[in-house]
């Protein structure tokens, strides 16, 4: 149906006077605060790792082929997902952590309590280097961020474990 049939849909005459009916909203699933709402409403059985795992679908991946969803949940319980989005000048694409940090700081928070990767790898698939660091800015070192695949292998580890030696503030102090 075309938005003019929608529009026509949404108006019903009451009383000889035409009361616009809107369509309830639909609010999306994927991303920010409104994910842990539209969880508990939908499936309240739905994880980190689902929400990860149904993100990854999205991934933007033509070039690699290579789907990667995050979830990362805040210490108030809010869930933000991302994906990867490749782009045809190979270094202007984004990581899936990065996805998923940009909702969540787009959203007012800063702080990550716990991080999930998933994608389609024979060994639970480990976030990058710079995806590390950039866990890093929002994430205790003793954070956990869960490696997975798609067929339900798990690595748990800590942020500390996958940035030994991270750089931080400190690190620019005068010595
Ligand atoms: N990728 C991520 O999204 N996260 C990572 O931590 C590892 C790599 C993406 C980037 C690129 O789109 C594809 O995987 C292949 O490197």
């Amino acid at each position: 149906m075309g938005v003019r049939g929608s529009l026509l849909r949404g108006l019903k005459l009451f009383g000889g006077s035409r009361v616009s009916v809107r369509p309830p909203r639909q609010e999306p699933c994927n991303s920010g605060a409104r994910f842990a709402k539209c969880a508990k409403q939908k499936d309240p059985a739905m994880t980190l790792r689902d929400a990860a795992a149904a993100v990854r679908e999205n991934a933007y991946a033509p070039y690699s082929g290579f789907k990667v969803g995050a979830a990362l949940r805040t210490p108030g319980g809010q869930v933000f997902t991302g994906c990867n989005v490749e782009n045809v000048a190979y270094p202007e694409g984004t990581c899936a952590e990065a996805g998923a940090i940009a909702a969540m700081i787009a959203a007012g928070e800063t702080l990550i309590a716990e991080a999930y990767v998933i994608a389609d790898s024979p060994e639970p698939v480990p976030p990058c280097g710079g995806c590390r660091q950039k866990l890093a800015e929002f994430a205790g070192l003793d954070v956990v961020v869960t490696l997975a695949n798609l067929v339900g292998v798990e690595k748990v580890m800590t942020l500390g474990q996958l940035l030994p030696g991270a750089f931080g503030k400190g690190h620019m102090d005068p010595a």
